[in-house]
């Protein structure tokens, strides 16, 4: 097993460009959508990293290049000492099963023209998991009954529209399982379903790094879900991580103003247990199109000064182990 960090992000940068209004049209110009901005971050083997933000802060836009469904305009990212920008042929494939997607909304991990065991058996046999189809479907039995989905074969012959969202969550992770990835980006997998699976799907992530020393990324807008799951939280704000380090010093300490005011929005004192969706906070969230120099906070920020609105803070440690970008800081 390679000693190298599992994932390196060195400076990843996202641009999308678009043509806004019949405006842009007509004149030929566009505009670039700064989705995500030299993000930098280490993951180790068995580490779980909380992306919290509010909505369009870039986090499923970071997932995606994570695992090779995006590619960067800039920066470099490695996977166990390797360069993935560059994999192509065999080693692409096999980067595929060692990195693998869990999204918020489980259908989309099914071809709905497939029942449940035919698609599970072909995601085995795409990447030669399993001897024969006997061998492969005696697997498939298996870490499903270990995932509370009794008696397997009621499921195995459903199709996707046939489950209850719980049910195809489990089951994507359950796909997850067979294909042993050392790595998975899960993309809010809880937020569509009810608060009484929630804990069972969190809990069967949980059980999955500790059994096969996975890497999690985990995206969610809810810091209840992120304090029960992560190792370390990484706050997004348009684009970029403004505060990232061990979720207990975040959660108990939290350093930049915008990690403040969600913090204050969605875990009362008393209350920190809890699995909720989280309120809004007040003020305009600029979209990220054409972005100027200064702090991309500036404007709702209570505590901005001048130096704010010009010059764009970094992300550095300020004693202990979090890091954080806020010119307050020095
Ligand atoms: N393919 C695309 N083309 C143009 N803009 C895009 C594209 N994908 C994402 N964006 C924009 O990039 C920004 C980041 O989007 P992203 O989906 O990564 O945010 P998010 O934090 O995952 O949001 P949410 O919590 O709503 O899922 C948004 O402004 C979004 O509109
Ligand atoms: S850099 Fe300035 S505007 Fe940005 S969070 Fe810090 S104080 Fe607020
Ligand atoms: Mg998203």
């Amino acid at each position: 097993m390679s000693e190298a960090p599992l994932i390196v992000a060195d400076e990843l940068q996202c641009l999308f460009t678009v043509r806004r209004g019949p405006v842009e049209f007509i004149r030929g110009k566009a505009s670039r959508i700064h989705a995500v901005d030299t993000v930098s971050f280490t993951l180790e083997r068995a580490e779980i990293l909380a992306l919290v933000g509010e909505s369009g802060c870039g986090k499923s836009t970071v997932g995606r290049m994570l695992v090779k469904m995006e590619e960067p305009t800039a920066g470099a990212l490695t996977f166990a000492g390797e360069t993935v920008n560059a994999l192509s042929g065999a080693r692409l494939k096999e980067f595929r099963r060692r990195a693998q997607m869990i999204f918020q909304n489980p259908f989309e991990a099914f071809d709905p023209r497939l029942t449940i065991g035919t698609s599970l058996q072909q995601a085995m046999q795409i990447h030669n998991i399993g001897k024969d189809q006997h061998d492969r479907l005696q697997r498939i039995v298996t870490v499903m009954e270990r995932s509370g989905l009794t008696p397997a074969e009621d499921f195995l012959s459903r199709y996707p529209h046939e489950l209850s969202g719980g049910q195809s969550q489990r089951i994507a992770t359950v796909r997850v399982m067979l294909l042993s990835p050392e790595f998975v980006v899960a993309d809010e997998p809880v937020s569509m379903l009810d608060v009484s699976v929630r804990a069972d799907i969190l809990n069967q992530l949980l059980d999955l790094r500790d059994e096969l020393d996975m890497g999690i990324v985990f995206i969610t807008h809810d810091l209840a879900v992120a304090r029960y799951i992560a190792d370390r939280i990484a706050v997004m704000y348009l684009g970029m991580f403004v505060e990232v380090g061990p979720a207990e010093e975040i959660l108990a300490n939290p350093r930049h103003p915008y990690s403040q005011a969600l913090l204050s929005n969605t875990l009362p004192a008393g209350d920190e247990d809890r699995i909720t969706e989280p309120m809004p906070i007040g003020g305009e969230v600029p979209t990220p199109v054409d972005i100027q120099p200064g702090c991309r906070f500036a404007n709702r920020c209570p505590f901005a000064f001048d130096r704010c609105f010009k010059e764009t803070p970094i992300l550095q440690a300020h004693g202990g182990k979090t890091e954080v970008a806020c010119h307050l800081l020095g």
